[in-house]
């Protein structure tokens, strides 16, 4: 084994994080469902963000033929607040695919790509972590990583193939999944993106990042500015009960309950129509930053009693009380809230 590898794996064996979806370095192999649930999960979103989540999936459905049996809108709630909606729709498409063979996960970085929502890295890591196959591995701390141990000079994005190269040669062929996840590690604990901590880095001594300046790298192509979008969102509200409604599939929080809205986006202001006819009052605004784009939000309260023409749109009423119950992407969560705190 390559002696970078065999020194990172020292370290992990010593300071591996204790995480809910890990075996220990060297215990045998967690099981696939557990490695791809909390793959899935970890995509965009922090390690403290998902324990609670992965937890919750765990009790409620401890396989995936389990989860591939659940009803669509149950596994929309409770992956309400994680964010990146895409993914638990692809989560449920993939349990049943998986169902539909056996229940057993492919075991090879390739077959895996093949299922739905699993993308290079969701493969890789699966392959690594679970089935012990020597895949390179290659999420944002790794990319920080290896950018630094190479000192990789052309920026991010179009470096990418190139950390890719050096990743792939790094990994070695004994405990890739451990490998993998000790870079991961390293990026989140000591190779930090500022003030990285390299008096305490197993890999100090040959960082070629660190000679000329391991904060300086990944060097990244100047951002683009986050559009902001201004939309509103309408309260209606009977005998302590608000009309929700699911939004279409695809798209932006598709599947998701949420409440009406003017059909804002990432690209447009909203500027549709209320869902009723009659007075509408401001109830004032909340802010939310989605990957592509800020939004501001107006919610506007109906003060009329017109209901009977929302009958034939697609909604539900839903009783205040219980919305914690209902799922709300976080945006609407603190719109609600925001209506419960300030409405007379
Ligand atoms: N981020 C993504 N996958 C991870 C893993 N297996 N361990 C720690 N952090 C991660």
């Amino acid at each position: 084994m390559d002696a970078t590898a065999k020194r990172l794996l020292d370290w992990y064996d010593v300071n591996a994080r204790v995480l809910p979806w890990r075996n220990p370095p060297r215990a045998p192999r967690p099981e696939p469902y557990r490695v791809w649930l909390s793959e899935v999960m970890l995509q965009q979103t922090t390690v403290a963000a998902v324990g609670p989540y992965f937890e919750k999936f765990l009790a409620r459905w401890p396989t995936v033929s389990a989860l591939a049996a659940a009803d669509d809108a149950e596994v929309m709630a409770a992956w309400a607040g994680l964010g990146y909606y895409a993914r638990a729709r692809n989560l449920l498409a993939c349990a049943r695919a998986v169902a539909g063979r056996g229940g057993a996960f492919p075991d090879t970085e390739a077959e895996l790509r093949t299922l739905p929502g699993i993308g290079t890295y969701t493969a890789a890591a699966v392959a690594a972590i679970a089935f012990d196959e020597r895949a390179a591995v290659v999420d944002g701390n790794v990319e920080r990583v290896a950018a630094r141990l190479f000192a990789i000079a052309d920026p991010l994005p179009g470096a990418k193939a190139a950390i890719r190269a050096r990743v792939e040669i790094l990994t070695p062929n004994e405990r890739p999944g451990d490998f993998a996840q000790a870079m991961m590690d390293l990026g989140a604990t000591i190779c930090s993106p500022r003030n990285p901590g390299c008096v305490l880095c197993p890999l100090a001594d040959e960082c070629r990042g660190r000679r000329e300046g391991a904060e300086q790298f990944p060097v990244k192509a100047a951002k683009k500015l986050r559009p902001s979008r201004k939309g509103q969102a309408f309260w209606i509200e009977r005998d302590g009960k608000v009309w929700l409604v699911t939004r279409p599939g695809k798209g932006l929080l598709g599947g998701m309950r949420a409440l009406p809205d003017n059909d804002w986006s990432a690209r447009r202001d909203g500027a549709a129509k209320p869902p009723l006819v009659g007075d509408w009052q401001p109830l004032g605004r909340v802010r939310h930053r989605f990957t592509h784009f800020d939004l501001e939000l107006q919610l506007m309260l109906y003060s009329g009693a017109d209901w009977v023409r929302l009958v034939g749109n697609e909604g539900e009423w839903w009783l205040i009380d219980a919305l914690e119950s209902a799922g709300l992407p976080t945006l609407f969560a603190k719109a609600a809230q925001l209506a419960r705190a300030v409405k007379v």
